[in-house]
Parts: structure tokens; C-alpha cells; sequence
């Protein structure tokens, strides 16, 4: 990872503000040449509460996970929003990804549901989006954000990744996202995306981080 020459100055400890498995699992790796000491959810005592994701978009629902996880723990914390935003459907799913179709019917479900909106489409394009956003004491934060372009497959392909993944086509590959292993989707995601543009932000990281803990 390019980190600009720039490194923390001590191990900070950063909670990551989401119960996704899935974007854990990615955080993990693409952070993991940063000097951080990462935090689950899991690590902590007690249960917190999920906030309602109610802002307009990426960044707004970021900042509202971030900013309740930070409160709640303690801990300064960076939350990913993210979703997939299709060309034909007007910018749907959105910010509305991790719920389309309702909140509980899973990941196979959501994508049969919008491979088959999608049917007689002609118009394939689609990209991810990404915002992670960084949050300590009060109502300052640091954010980055990232972005992949790619099409939506006829049908679910691979068995990888999570959510919309196999049916996202990535045009450098050909492949849908869930048939890359997690080395090869962190090097191109819009997560990774995202997490390559804190790590050119260290020396800010850095500051941010000493910041909150003088306080
Ligand atoms: P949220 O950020 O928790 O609101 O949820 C984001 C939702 O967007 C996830 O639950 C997935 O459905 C989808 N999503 C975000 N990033 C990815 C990805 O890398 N692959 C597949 N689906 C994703």
C-alpha cells in the first residue's frame, strides 16, 4: 500500500464501525500495512445498538455510524458506507444497498431480485461506491472515498466476496467480483479505493489520532 513516506507516529487504536463481516474482513487486509491497532465491534463488552442510516447519501450514513460507534465506545472510529449504484435504475440501490428489497432476505435474493429488474436492460453499467469516514471526539472527522466501474452480470456468478458481488462484473477481468480472491477485489475495490486515499492521508490520520487522545 502507498503510504506517501508518511507513517503513524505510536499504535493508535481504531474501532471499525460496522458489523458487516464481509467489509471487516476487507478492512482488515487493506489497513493492515497501516501501524493501527483495529477494533471489531465483537472486541467490545456489551452490545451497541445499530443507528438508523438515514442520511442522503455515502458520506452522511458514514458519518452516522462512525459518529454513534465513537460515542458509544469510546474509541475513534471509521465506518464504511458503500453500495452499488446502477445507471438504468436511476442511482438504485444507492444508499438504500444494504436494504433493497427489504431488510432481511438475504444477499441471493437481493441480487435475483435485481438481475431480474435488469432483465431487458440494455443498459449495463453500474459502479460501487465508497466512503470511509473517520471520527473522533465531537463533530470533527477526516473521510476518503472510493469508486469502481464495471456492468451488471445476467445472472449470479462466483462464490466469493459478499453482497452484490456476483453480479458485478469488473471489465479488467471479465469476472464478476465474487469469482476474484480478496488479495485480487482489494486491489482494485472502491474500498480499497478509499482505504488507498487514508493511507496517503497518514500524516492527518496521525494528527487526528493525537488529537483525540490529548483530549
Ligand atoms: P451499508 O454501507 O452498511 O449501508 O451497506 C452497504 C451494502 O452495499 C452492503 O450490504 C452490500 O449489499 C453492498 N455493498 C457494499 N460494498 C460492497 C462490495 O464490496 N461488494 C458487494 N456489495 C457491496
Amino acid at each position: 500500500m502507498e503510504t506517501s513516506g508518511a507513517w503513524l507516529k505510536a499504535k493508535s487504536t481504531i474501532l471499525l464501525a460496522t458489523g458487516n463481516p464481509g467489509k471487516i474482513r476487507e478492512l482488515k487486509a487493506i489497513l493492515k500495512p497501516l501501524n493501527l491497532r483495529l477494533l471489531t465491534l465483537a472486541d467490545l463488552e456489551g452490545k451497541i445498538l445499530e443507528p438508523e442510516e438515514t442520511g442522503a447519501d455515502f458520506l452522511a450514513n458514514a458519518l452516522i455510524k462512525a459518529r454513534h460507534y465513537a460515542q458509544a465506545s469510546g474509541y475513534p472510529a471509521l465506518a464504511d458506507d458503500s453500495g452499488l449504484v446502477v445507471e438504468a435504475l436511476g442511482g438504485r440501490p444507492g444508499v438504500a444497498s444494504a436494504r433493497y428489497g427489504g431488510q432481511n432476505i438475504g444477499d441471493a435474493a437481493r441480487n435475483q431480485l435485481l438481475t431480474r429488474e435488469m432483465a431487458d436492460i440494455s443498459d449495463r453499467r453500474a459502479k460501487f461506491q465508497a466512503v470511509l469516514a473517520l471520527v473522533g471526539h465531537g463533530e470533527s472527522y477526516l473521510a476518503w472515498a472510493g469508486e469502481l466501474a464495471g456492468t451488471i452480470a445476467d445472472k449470479p456468478v462466483g462464490e466469493g466476496g459478499f453482497g452484490y458481488d456476483p453480479i458485478f462484473l469488473e471489465p479488467s477481468s471479465g469476472l464478476t467480483l465474487a469469482q476474484l480472491t480478496l488479495e485480487e477485489k482489494n486491489r482494485i475495490s472502491h474500498r480499497a479505493k478509499a482505504g488507498q486515499a487514508l493511507a496517503k492521508d497518514l500524516a492527518k490520520v496521525d494528527a487526528f489520532l493525537r488529537d483525540y487522545e490529548d483530549k
